[in-house]
């Protein structure tokens, strides 16, 4: 594996796989480390080299690192719920593991360091749409163990670093039949087997769900940049929001939602979930201004997808 390959922590995810075939396609050598604790079977390439290992573990991470060029981190317990019932794991691996990730490739010379960061660094928005100055508040051990990686991150001068505050990331290829995917996969799925959905609050929440193919084409984009320019880059030591700029309820889904099935669409309610925030809209000005990144997606036509 020669030195301009990428690694990929999480690259057999759902973002990760998308992520790690956008940069083969592209011609790029591609290193995943990933423990498939969520993740899905990578399918062969010849610019592929994948390391089963956990990223808590040091040996793993020096693998890893010795054979590429530069660093996409996306391995994480992406869960709200899982991490509000399992704080310790949330702690290693959202926390700890990144960021002895990060000292161990700057220490390395590495050319450039991506982070999945991630909106739930906001908590209760103080006003919408959220901007990159908004103030960082996170209400769950998701948040603030995301906050605490982003902050490790962002405080590395030496190398050139940037943190993606992702909204919430939908499309095909999420883990199916799990109670801790994203709603979108999750409602659909349950639609296509005629199941009655839950809806933890009363559906008045809302989301600014922004489609996988749109971030894939950030962390690309921000990768050649980082790479080009180093720590002179304009996205150096600075977090980015990665959003569509607009935001549904859980109700205006599931009405759009049914505009494309026959099946008729069952609701129950429960309380809201231990960490829920209500409000989710962010702004992509930032990026857009930086390096012309928007998203490009039709909502509708994307959601329909998820139905087929
Ligand atoms: P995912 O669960 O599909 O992917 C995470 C991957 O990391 C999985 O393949 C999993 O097996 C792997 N992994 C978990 N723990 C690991 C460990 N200790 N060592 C090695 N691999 C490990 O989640 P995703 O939705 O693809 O999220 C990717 C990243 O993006 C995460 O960091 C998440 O916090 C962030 N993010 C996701 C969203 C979203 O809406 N999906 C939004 C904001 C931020
Ligand atoms: C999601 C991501 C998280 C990311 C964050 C960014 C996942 C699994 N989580 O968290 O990694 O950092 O966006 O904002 O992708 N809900 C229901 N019924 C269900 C499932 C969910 O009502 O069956 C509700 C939840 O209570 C919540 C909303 O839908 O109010 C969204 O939940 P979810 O898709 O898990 O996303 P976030 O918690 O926002």
């Amino acid at each position: 594996m020669g030195l301009d390959a990428v690694l990929v922590t999480g690259g057999a995810g759902f973002i990760g796989q998308h992520l790690t075939s956008r940069l083969l396609a592209n011609g790029r050598k591609v290193v995943v480390v990933d423990d498939f604790s969520t993740g899905q079977p990578l399918e062969e390439h010849p610019l592929l080299t994948i390391i089963v290992g956990d990223i808590s573990d040091s040996s793993v991470r020096q693998e890893a690192l010795s054979q590429v060029k530069s660093v996409i981190n996306l391995a994480a317990i992406a869960s709200v719920p899982l991490c509000e019932n399992k704080p310790e794991v949330s702690s290693r691996v959202n926390f700890q593991a990144a960021q002895s990730l990060f000292l161990e490739a700057s220490e390395r010379g590495i050319s450039a360091i991506l982070h999945a960061s991630t909106s739930a660094l906001y908590g209760v928005p103080e006003g919408l749409p959220l901007t990159e100055s908004h103030p960082v508040n996170p209400i769950g051990n998701y948040g603030l163990d995301k906050q605490k990686a982003e902050v490790a991150l962002l405080s590395i001068e030496q190398s050139p670093v940037c943190a993606l505050r992702l909204f919430n990331v939908f499309g095909l290829g999420q883990q199916r039949g799990s109670p801790y995917s994203g709603v979108l996969t999750i409602f659909s799925e349950k639609i296509i087997q005629n199941k009655e959905l839950t809806i933890f609050g009363d559906g008045n929440q809302s989301r600014d769900f922004v489609h996988v193919t749109d971030v894939v084409s950030a962390f690309v984009a921000c990768l050649e940049e980082l790479e080009k320019n180093g720590v002179e880059s304009k996205l150096s030591g600075k977090k980015f929001n990665v959003c569509s700029g607009e935001s549904m309820t859980l109700l205006d889904v599931i009405e759009s939602f049914s505009l494309y099935t026959k099946n008729e669409i069952k609701v129950e309610f429960e309380p809201p979930r231990d960490g829920d925030i209500l409000h989710s809209l962010g702004s992509f000005d930032s990026l857009n201004k930086a390096i012309g990144w928007k998203p490009s997606t039709d909502f509708s036509q994307r959601l329909q997808e998820l139905l087929l």
